[in-house]
């Protein structure tokens, strides 16, 4: 049985997160509060008025790109913070040009994500790792069955820290895509963590401007258990920069709210 095969609409059945599960978010990430990242080369146009960070705690940048437009690469989307517009379709979808272990809507992600995911496949593969896209884009009406699917097999409260709610996941950006390893091997599971590929992704992928969204002992912000398997894309200075000051939450770089539950 898959263990928490949180973000494939077709894989279901996971088991209840209790390996993946942290007991407590007790190591809070270290940040420096002075360096501000200057304008992101992936980025979209900046809105007029983007999100203040009043409230923000010290790590926080200033945000330079929306964090509520779907469109741009700073969206922030959790428990707290829905699409809006909630059936938002990326305009741009692709399927990149990388080994896929899914084929359809999934295979596909924005344009500038499929960019970066090529050259960060490629990168990898360069260091004798296969990575594999294993679940991109997912409609509004997929995370509906995916996500009813959880609740069905595991209940509520389980499928709330696995698998997003209808109109509150990344998939349906385009931001964001899972990975696999060349084998298969782990897949979605917690063990997929020592696989080479996530352990590659996770030493690397912010030089290609992706994040693990969803980082081990962070469930108390982000909502989710660690998914390491869960890339997304915010531009490459923005991901060095998390990288180099230890931050591990995008909640926490952009200085929001934890999301550990629906409000
Ligand atoms: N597994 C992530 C949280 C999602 O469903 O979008
Ligand atoms: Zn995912």
């Amino acid at each position: 049985m898959a263990a928490l095969a949180a973000c494939t609409p077709d894989k279901a059945v996971p088991s209840p997160a209790a390996a993946n599960a942290p007991s407590m978010a007790s190591h809070a990430p270290s940040a420096t509060p002075s360096s501000v990242p200057t304008t992101d080369p992936a980025a979209v146009t900046p809105p007029a008025s983007p999100e203040p960070s009043s409230a923000a705690p010290s790590s926080a940048v200033a945000p330079q790109h929306s964090l509520t437009d779907p469109t741009s690469p700073w969206v922030i989307v959790n428990k707290h913070r829905p699409l809006n517009p909630q059936d938002f379709v990326p305009a741009d979808l692709v399927q990149p040009n990388v080994r896929l272990a899914v084929s359809g809507e999934a295979s596909m992600v924005n344009s500038t994500t499929a960019a970066a995911a090529e050259k960060m496949f490629g990168a990898a593969a360069s260091e004798g790792v296969v990575m594999a896209l294993a679940s991109g884009y997912r409609s509004y009406t997929t995370q509906v069955a995916t996500y009813n699917g959880y609740v069905a097999s595991t209940g509520q409260a389980a499928a709330d820290r696995a698998s997003a709610r209808p109109g509150h996941s990344e998939h349906q950006t385009g931001w964001s895509f899972d990975i696999a390893d060349g084998g298969g091997a782990c897949s979605f599971q917690p063990c997929f963590a020592d696989q080479p590929a996530a352990v590659w992704a996770k030493a690397n992928a912010h030089k290609f401007g992706f994040v693990v969204r969803y980082p081990w002992m962070f469930h108390d912000t982000t909502g989710y258990f660690y998914e390491s398997w869960h890339l997304r894309y915010v531009g490459v200075e923005a991901a060095t920069d998390m990288a180099n000051r230890g931050i591990a939450t995008l909640e926490e770089y952009f200085g929001l709210e934890a999301a550990p539950d629906y409000l």
